[in-house]
């Protein structure tokens, strides 16, 4: 696994955490097994603390604009929306670099000129100088220079940029290990304990796979063939347990038996798990303690939202559109479904990583009911941030490799009369030509950032999720989708070459284009169904959309994938009303 493919990740983790990264990147921590990751990391972490410290500056410099206040109050403004387990940090920022700042911004440096002068935004030899805003005026390299004058006037930065106790705040010593933990072993937050499936929501709980109802009892977990009909316990989960008094039957047997119950996985990327970054965080003329309510959690989830997401959401959705997804889906046709998802997805997720990835997947093949596995990398083997970004696209020859791989690893895990959905990559080119020239959140107020900046800034740092899609040259962006289009037919000649014993296995496109139409026939815009932030990911509208349309190909062409409807299905809900929740 290459270190960029946690970019999405990266991201976020940095936004409002400059110096954590700053912390956990500069302490000596055990290396990985390949060094070349290893250096490869620590430059993108580089490149994610120049791009949370430009993000928070200007988000600074914003509020203290729409307020008409001094940067100081709009610092300890911005502290107070945050919540109130994160505020000690944002006070320990604020009074680490406020002053700087404030003295910086106050004589109109922009925040490309800030983070460079306070050294998170650093220029590597023979490179240039990234840059979000349009460059000053006397020229960006002089403004610097400037700026770093005036803060060798002012007081020692040495002094805290040494700084490292930030793992000693309650909440950040928890992050901090995970933190260190995915940048040692590349790997996303699974397996801390043996037991996979869990009662806690974030750090790959329930948000991610099914809830467990019985988390001290390690054979009880959602999807497992029920133990003796449920008489005295629900083992599986899906909150159908006990006897009927009137006829001795137990209902688990009565409503479920031969209902060709099945579960739901998806091994995926970001997408999958759905990437999303609220814009809230950034739209400076609608925040409040509101707008970061969500934070902690987001944080905990590595800002993924599987509980709203296409293939696995369970919950309405609290980040606009709608949720609809597989899973629901599956479980309205069939109740004793309830609970049996797993998103085996990560971030930065591609047809190589997956191998790691699909480990995680909690499927016992004598146990456990048959599953849905929905296997969609739909972008990293193509979208990667370096700068021959074509010499590390995935080739055909691999990806034919890695997904057999992974489809062997299947076959020898999940239960016969299983299904497996490959589904193509995706057309990235929608990306640019619907949000190339229109303003970011960021650059809502002041008219001044558009996608494009966006798309060359983080290009420039490197740490750009995709430089073959998010770029103006065109000629570039074709041969991306050339070798899109290359794998996805990987995928589809898989689909229809190839047997598996315990599965039978299909391919579909992304379904992008139909995805569109859809939404241009309810009225809406294409860049609504791109995520606002990142300009990158499908928008939750996107994914629930997609939801429909996979689920009406299915009805149609493989009815046999999702089983019968049970009959049964009114009773369940009659006895067991909410089945126990998610
Ligand atoms: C902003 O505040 C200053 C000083 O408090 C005041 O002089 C100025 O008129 C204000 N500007 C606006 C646009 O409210
Ligand atoms: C764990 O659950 C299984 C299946 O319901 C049951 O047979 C077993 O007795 C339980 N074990 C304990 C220790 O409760
Ligand atoms: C799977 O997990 C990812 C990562 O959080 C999440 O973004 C995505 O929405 C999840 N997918 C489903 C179908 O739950
Ligand atoms: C989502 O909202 C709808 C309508 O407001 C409600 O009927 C439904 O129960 C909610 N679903 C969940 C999972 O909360
Ligand atoms: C799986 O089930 C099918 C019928 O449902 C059967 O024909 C096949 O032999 C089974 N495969 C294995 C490996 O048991
Ligand atoms: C890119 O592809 C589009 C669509 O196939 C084509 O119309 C356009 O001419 C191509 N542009 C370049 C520069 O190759
Ligand atoms: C556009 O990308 C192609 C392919 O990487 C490259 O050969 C070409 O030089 C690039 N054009 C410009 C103007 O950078």
């Amino acid at each position: 696994m290459r270190g960029s493919r946690q970019t999405f990740f990266n991201l976020f983790c940095i936004l409002w955490l400059p110096i954590l990264l700053k912390a956990a990147s500069s302490s000596p921590l055990p290396r990985g097994n390949d060094p070349p990751t290893a250096s490869l990391s620590s430059g993108l972490y580089k490149g994610h603390t120049c791009v949370g410290c430009v993000l928070v500056v200007s988000v600074i410099e914003q509020l203290a604009q729409w307020h008409n206040s001094t940067v100081k109050a709009a610092m300890e403004r911005l502290c107070n929306y945050i919540p109130e387990k994160l505020q000690g940090f944002c006070y320990v920022l604020a009074e680490l670099y406020g002053p700087h700042i404030a003295e910086l911004i106050d004589r109109e440096m922009n925040a490309d000129v800030v983070c460079h002068s306070l050294k998170l935004c650093k220029e590597d030899p023979g490179q240039p100088l990234c840059h979000l805003y349009a460059p000053p005026k006397v020229g960006l390299s002089a403004a610097i220079k400037k700026a770093k004058s005036i803060m060798k006037t002012s007081k020692d930065l040495k002094s805290f940029m040494g700084f490292s106790s930030v793992c000693a705040f309650p909440l950040l010593a928890n992050l901090c290990e995970k933190i260190k933990y995915v940048m040692r072993n590349k790997l996303p937050f699974e397996d801390f304990d043996g037991d996979k499936f869990s009662t806690f929501p974030t750090l790959r709980g329930y948000h991610w796979r099914g809830r467990d109802c019985n988390d001290k009892n390690t054979t009880v977990y959602p999807g497992r063939r029920p133990d003796n009909w449920d008489v005295k316990s629900d083992s599986n989960c899906n909150g159908i347990w006990g006897v009927d008094p009137k006829d001795g039957i137990p209902y688990e047997e009565k409503f479920c038996k031969g209902a060709d119950s099945q579960g739901v996985v998806l091994l995926g990327d970001s997408a999958g798990a759905h990437f999303h970054i609220p814009p809230e965080w950034m739209t400076v003329t609608q925040m409040s303690a509101k707008s970061f309510a969500n934070l902690p959690m987001a944080f905990t989830d590595e800002l993924d939202w599987p509980q709203f997401s296409e293939i696995t959401g369970f919950l309405n959705s609290t980040i606009g559109g709608w949720t609809d997804s597989l899973y629901l889906r599956l479980r309205r046709r069939n109740r004793c479904n309830h609970r049996d998802l797993q998103n085996i997805s990560q971030n930065g997720g591609s047809s190589g990583n997956l191998l790691y990835l699909i480990k995680s997947l909690a499927r016992n093949q004598l146990l456990d009911n048959p599953a849905i596995v929905i296997y969609a990398t739909i972008g990293n083997d193509v979208c990667n941030g370096n700068r021959d970004t074509l010499a590390h696209m995935t080739t055909p020859k691999e990806m034919v490799s890695n997904v057999m791989q992974a489809l062997r690893y299947l076959d020898s895990h999940l239960p016969n009369s299983s299904h497996v959905i490959l589904t193509g990559l995706v057309d990235g080119r929608f990306l640019w030509d619907n949000l190339h020239d229109r303003y970011h959140p960021l650059g809502q107020l002041n008219r001044d950032i558009t996608y494009s900046q966006i798309y060359s800034f983080l290009d420039c740092l490197q740490v750009s999720p995709c430089s073959g899609w998010l770029t103006p040259n065109e000629t570039l962006r074709n041969l991306t989708s050339e070798r899109a289009l290359q794998l996805s037919n990987v995928l589809k000649e898989i689909a229809r070459s190839e047997k598996f014993a315990n599965f039978d296995i299909f391919y579909m496109d992304f379904p992008l284009r139909q995805t569109a139409e859809e939404w241009h026939k309810m009225g809406g815009e294409p860049w609504q169904l791109i995520e606002p932030v990142d300009g990158f990911h499908p928008s939750q509208i996107a994914a629930a959309l997609g939801t429909r349309i996979t689920w009406q190909k299915a009805l149609h062409e493989w009815p046999q994938v999702l089983g019968r409807e049970n009959p049964f299905n009114d009773q369940i809900e009659a006895i067991f009303k909410d089945q126990g929740g998610h």
